[in-house]
């Protein structure tokens, strides 16, 4: 299964939410690929992975197979991002089948993974066409304030487009609350409305605020992996677990 985390405004926690449901999933004993698709490479810098490695970007470019450019970290398959990707996207608006390029680069791999997850960048790019073109499934993540939810109407909105027009397919999975903290009265009122009269599905796991999840990735590692017992960690299991249940 395909899966890509979107939400077109930044520091929402796609990128978070990508490399530790990842870990989750892999301590649930599937094979996971995770493609960073974004230029800025947190994913790959995330779960250490020097910057300049080849990657995606090589891939679409047609220099490199997609199996020749995976790395094994924590048992979980990935291909990094690198800055010429946004060089990439923007050749790639001259090509026919622009929005399928990815979805034709997968197509040979994918039945090896049991999950293909996709970290998009913060915007309604090509490469978010080209991810959401190519998934069975999307998964949007929020802040719990106003703004994030004003943002998700975005969200929804390209959803349906694509569903119209490229991949009739695609299932929106919900949207995944993420760094809830309890003493903010906001985010408390916010994933209430959440809750109660919203109109997209929601995953009932929301992951809390937590230090080890922010810490991870100067470490290089998942948050599973740097510190199995927190709460970022238990969280993202039971994502995981969640997501079973919604597949
Ligand atoms: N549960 C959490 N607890 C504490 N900090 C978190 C949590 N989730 C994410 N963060 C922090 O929030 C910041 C933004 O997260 P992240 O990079 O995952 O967002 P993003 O949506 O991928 O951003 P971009 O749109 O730039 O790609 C990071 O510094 C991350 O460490
Ligand atoms: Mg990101």
């Amino acid at each position: 299964m395909i899966l890509s985390v979107v939400n077109h405004k930044g520091g929402t926690g796609k990128t978070t939410t990508v490399v530790n449901l990842a870990a989750a999933l892999v301590a649930c004993n599937k094979k996971v690929l995770v493609i960073d698709f974004d230029p800025q490479g947190n994913l790959s810098y995330s779960i250490g992975i020097d910057a300049n490695v080849l990657g995606i970007s090589e891939v679409l470019q047609g220099t490199k197979q997609v199996e020749e450019v995976i790395i094994q970290k924590e048992g979980i398959d990935i291909v990094a991002s690198n800055m010429h990707l946004s060089d990439i996207e923007l050749t790639l608006q001259s090509v026919d089948n622009r929005v399928f390029v990815l979805k034709n680069t997968l197509q040979n791999i994918q039945s090896g993974y049991d999950f293909v997850l996709i970290d998009c960048p913060p915007s309604r790019s090509l490469l978010t066409i080209n991810a959401l073109a190519a998934s069975d499934s999307v998964i949007s993540t929020v802040l719990l304030d106003v703004l994030s939810m004003q943002g998700l109407n975005q969200i929804n909105k390209t959803i349906v487009d694509v569903t119209q027009h490229f991949n009739s397919s695609l299932r929106f999975l919900g949207v995944v609350a993420v760094q809830y903290d309890s003493r903010k009265k906001i985010a408390q009122e916010v994933l209430n409305f959440m809750k109660e009269s919203f109109d997209l599905p929601l995953f009932e796991t929301y992951i809390r605020n937590n230090v080890k999840v922010c810490e991870a990735p100067s470490h290089g590692k998942s948050v599973l992996k740097y510190a199995p017992t927190s709460n970022g960690a238990v969280d993202y299991l039971n994502l995981a677990k969640e997501l079973f249940t919604r597949i």
